[in-house]
């Protein structure tokens, strides 16, 4: 049943959009020039993914791209996040320029504007050409160098025609789940490499930034975060502290150096990794930006774990909280606080929520249908939140949900799926899901009061 939802703190030229990443779609891991990635070696290293899944099909969207900017504009969406695969455009991470990978990013960006919809381009959702991991990777400042090579030809070759930038896609991940946890690529469990890759991370983030902005001056550059709310599990002083270093470690490790305040002093004291730091970097990194992404999924609850690897806080289970199909727990009211969050103590001048969505097991009915009201009332519920920070004063241009499509959900494989539309891997059919259709409505009722 449909609930009311009033979206009218929304601003009239709203960006209504769906996002997806290109190693998680695209599937044509060898074509046209492509060099393997991290996650093509770390996603064919057996026991990593569930079900030692890959990307090397995925939902075939670099054959089948005018099929699904048919279905964004059957959504009725005005905007679409994708990312570029570094490896197609400079498969050597560094050198050369591949002109077929370009080219097909090109055409897909053509699609999009004749379709009316505008793209989001991000330069780096997690796929660093394998060979600049064997030369080190994140931990190595070259690689932030080279991260700006690429984005300035990107932008150069885009940037008449895409104005909306992202540097990194939630850099906590590539960083902190990539090198700490170990469970995303290059899958590393040691702090000092995941301290050194996250300050790289950031310079490069920088350098990108210039670099985008220096080819294509009407570019609005951003980064996009998944933060979370923290709460203590209890009022013990311990679990107060823990909940301070999860946040440390979650939110303002990234946020603070981007907004020049430098990295937060009590967890470089938590990490106790000395930071490769350079004279210069610090102003590099908070390179000004013309908006923030919020990727909001669910809120965290710790305890303290001082056994545990940094930042030693553990996530503990609140019962009776709804959780989504990745037992994620479902707090609309997280995603508020946090757009409320960047605009008071960050003073955001322009914020997205860049993703924000759910995984259930969705199955195609008989009659051709996929019927998801739980993933329906996520997203009603978010979109409420949205609505609700707006009208206190958060400047939300955009809300991206994700995703566009069912796809390659990392270490989880395909058997997540967060698609409005659904993704029969077998024969590549997509079959948009109630949610999707919702979507269209919620969008289409916005269009026509605004
Ligand atoms: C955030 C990541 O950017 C995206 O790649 C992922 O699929 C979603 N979260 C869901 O986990």
């Amino acid at each position: 049943m449909s609930e009311p939802l009033d979206l009218t703190a929304l601003p009239h030229d709203f960006l209504w959009g769906t996002a997806t990443s290109a190693y998680q779609v695209e599937g044509a891991v060898a074509e046209d020039g492509r060099s393997p990635s991290i996650w093509d070696t770390f996603s064919h290293t057996p026991g990593k993914i569930a079900g030692d899944d890959h990307g090397d099909v995925a939902c075939d969207h670099y054959h089948r791209w005018r099929e699904d900017i048919g279905l964004m504009k059957r959504l009725g969406t005005n905007a679409y996040r994708l990312s570029i695969a570094w490896p197609r455009v400079v498969p050597g991470g560094d050198g050369p320029v591949n002109a077929k990978g370009l080219a097909f990013y090109d055409q897909l960006i053509d699609g999009l504007l004749e379709a009316g919809i505008t793209p989001s381009v991000t330069l780096y959702h997690w796929d660093l050409p394998q060979v600049l991991q064997d030369r080190g990777g994140w931990p190595e400042r070259d690689t932030a160098e080279h991260f700006a090579a690429y984005a300035s030809v990107v932008a150069e070759r885009l940037g008449d025609r895409v104005h909306h930038w992202t540097t990194l896609n939630e850099p906590l991940c590539s960083a902190w789940i990539g090198h700490l946890q170990g469970v995303m690529a290059p899958g590393f469990t040691d702090l000092t490499a995941a301290v050194r890759a996250s300050y790289h991370l950031l310079l490069g983030h920088g350098l990108a930034a210039q670099a985008i902005r220096a080819a294509a001056p009407r570019a609005e550059v951003g980064i996009v975060n998944n933060l979370s709310t923290v709460e203590a599990a209890s009022d013990r002083p311990e679990d107060q502290a823990a909940a301070r270093r999860e946040d440390g470690h979650t939110n303002r490790w990234w946020l603070d150096p981007v907004h020049g305040r430098g990295f937060p002093a009590d967890m470089r004291e938590v990490y106790g990794v000395e930071l490769p730091e350079r004279p210069g970097d610090l102003e590099t990194i908070a390179a000004p930006l013309d908006w923030l992404g919020l990727n909001y999924y669910f809120p965290a609850t710790v305890t303290d774990d001082p056994t545990g690897p940094a930042p030693h806080a553990r996530a503990i289970r609140r019962p009776d909280v709804p959780r989504t199909g990745m037992d994620w727990e479902i707090d609309a009211t997280g995603i508020e606080t946090l757009l409320l969050r960047l605009t008071g103590e960050y003073g955001a001048r322009k914020l997205y929520v860049t993703e924000n969505g759910s995984a259930y097991p969705d199955v195609v009915r008989p009659d051709g249908t996929v019927d998801d009201p739980e993933r329906q009332d996520y997203l009603v519920q978010h979109l409420a939140a949205c609505a609700s920070a707006a009208a206190k004063g958060a400047p939300l241009a955009g809300y991206f949900a994700w995703s566009l499509l069912d796809n390659f959900e990392w270490a989880y494989g395909y058997d997540k799926r967060f698609g409005l539309v659904h993704v029969d891997y077998d024969t590549q059919v997509r079959t948009i899901k109630g949610t999707g259709h919702r979507y269209a409505e919620i969008i289409r009722e916005h269009r026509g009061r605004a």
